[in-house]
C-alpha cells in the first residue's frame, strides 16, 4: 500500500521511470527514514569528501559569511539542518545580533520535529520557525517581514539537477524573495575520478545500501518484489556531462510486480535503472548557473584543494 509520502505525483513519475528506456528512478525516494538513515553515514565515510570538505569551508569562514550577507538577518534553509554545519552558520548570526530567526523548509516533518528541538536546545535566543513543505511552496509561503533573508542551501543538493533545471530552481528561489535578500550555496567542484568514483562506491558498502534501499522502498511501501540480490550498485563518472551517476544494475533476466502500481517490467541482464545524477561543477559553470538565474555573485570561498564551492549571491 502506498506509504504517506507516496503521493500521486510520486507514483507517476516511478511508472513512467519503470517503463522508460533507459529506465530511471527519481532520486526524492531515497529519503525515507532507512535512506536518510543510509545517507547520515555517508556523510561520515572517510572516502565522501563533500560533508566534510563543506563543514572545514563554513567553520573557517562562517563569520566572514554572515557579515558579508549583512544585518538584521533571518536564516532560511532549504533542507532540515540539524547538521553542524547549520549549527555554524546559526552560531556566526547570533554572534552578530542579540536574536535571530531560524526557517527550515522539509518535506519530512520528524527531521523538522528534531532539528528544531536539537536547535532550541543549543541555541535558546533562537526562534525557530519550520515550514512542512516543498522547498520552493515552502519559500512562497514566506511573509515578507522587514527582515532580509539569507536563503542557506548546503550540500551540493543542487548537484541533483541537471543544470537547465538548476537554473530554473534558482530563479523561482529568486522569484520568492525581494532585493537584497542572499542565497548561500554549497557545490562540488570536478576533480579527479579516482577521488570520486569512491565516494560513491565506498569500501563498506553504505552507498550501494543506499542506493539499494530506493527498491527496498518500493517493496515495503508499494508491494513490490525486486529481489535486492539481482541488483548490482553502479557508480560511474560521466566526463562529457561532468557528473557522477548511480546506476542499478539487474544481474539477472527478472520480472518485477510493483503492486500499488498494477505494473510488471521485464529486466534483462545487465539492464540498469538510473539512479541520481550529482553534478560536479567544473570552473564557472556554477556562477554561470547563477548568472542565468539572475542572481548576482558576491563572494566565494572554497578548500584549499578547490574540492567544494559555496557562493554567496545577491537578489
Ligand atoms: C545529498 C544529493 C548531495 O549527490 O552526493 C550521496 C546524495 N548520493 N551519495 C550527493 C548522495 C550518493 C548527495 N546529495
Amino acid at each position: 500500500m502506498p506509504g504517506p509520502q507516496m503521493t500521486s505525483n510520486l507514483m507517476d513519475e516511478v511508472r513512467t521511470g519503470l517503463l522508460a528506456n533507459p529506465r530511471r528512478l527519481p532520486p526524492a525516494l531515497f529519503y525515507d527514514a532507512e535512506g536518510s538513515a543510509l545517507f547520515e553515514r555517508i556523510t561520515e565515510l572517510p572516502e565522501y569528501y563533500p560533508t566534510r570538505t563543506e563543514r572545514d569551508i563554513l567553520e573557517r569562514h562562517a563569520a566572514d559569511m554572515l557579515q558579508e550577507a549583512g544585518t538584521d538577518l533571518e536564516l532560511v534553509e532549504l533542507g532540515s539542518g540539524s547538521s553542524t554545519k547549520t549549527h555554524l552558520l546559526i552560531h556566526a548570526l547570533l554572534s552578530r545580533q542579540p536574536d535571530g530567526s531560524y526557517v527550515p523548509i522539509d518535506v519530512s516533518a520528524t527531521a523538522l520535529k528534531h532539528a528544531k528541538s536539537a536547535l532550541l536546545e543549543a541555541f535558546p535566543r533562537l526562534e525557530v520557525r519550520p515550514i512542512h513543505a516543498d522547498y520552493l511552496g515552502g519559500l512562497a509561503s514566506l511573509n515578507h517581514g522587514h527582515a532580509r533573508r539569507l536563503v542557506i542551501f548546503l550540500g551540493s543538493t543542487i548537484g541533483n539537477f541537471d543544470p537547465a533545471q538548476a537554473t530554473s530552481f534558482l530563479r523561482s528561489v529568486r522569484a520568492a524573495l525581494q532585493p537584497g535578500d542572499a542565497l548561500l550555496i554549497g557545490m562540488d567542484l570536478a576533480k579527479a575520478p579516482t577521488i570520486l568514483i569512491p565516494a560513491y562506491d565506498d569500501a563498506l558498502g553504505v552507498t550501494a545500501l543506499f542506493n539499494l534501499n530506493v527498491l527496498a522502498r518500493l517493496n515495503r511501501d508499494w508491494g513490490a518484489d525486486f529481489q535486492l540480490e539481482g541488483f548490482h550498485h553502479v557508480a560511474l563518472w560521466n566526463a562529457v556531462e561532468s557528473r557522477m551517476e548511480m546506476h542499478l544494475e539487474s544481474q539477472a533476466r527478472q520480472f518485477v510486480r510493483v503492486a500499488a502500481l498494477d505494473l510488471e517490467i521485464a529486466l534483462s541482464v545487465g539492464e540498469r535503472i538510473h539512479t541520481e545524477n550529482s553534478y560536479k561543477f567544473r570552473p564557472g559553470v556554477g556562477e554561470a548557473i547563477l548568472h542565468d538565474a539572475g542572481w548576482l555573485l558576491e563572494r566565494t570561498w572554497t578548500d584549499e584543494q578547490k574540492w567544494f564551492a559555496v557562493h554567496l549571491a545577491r537578489c
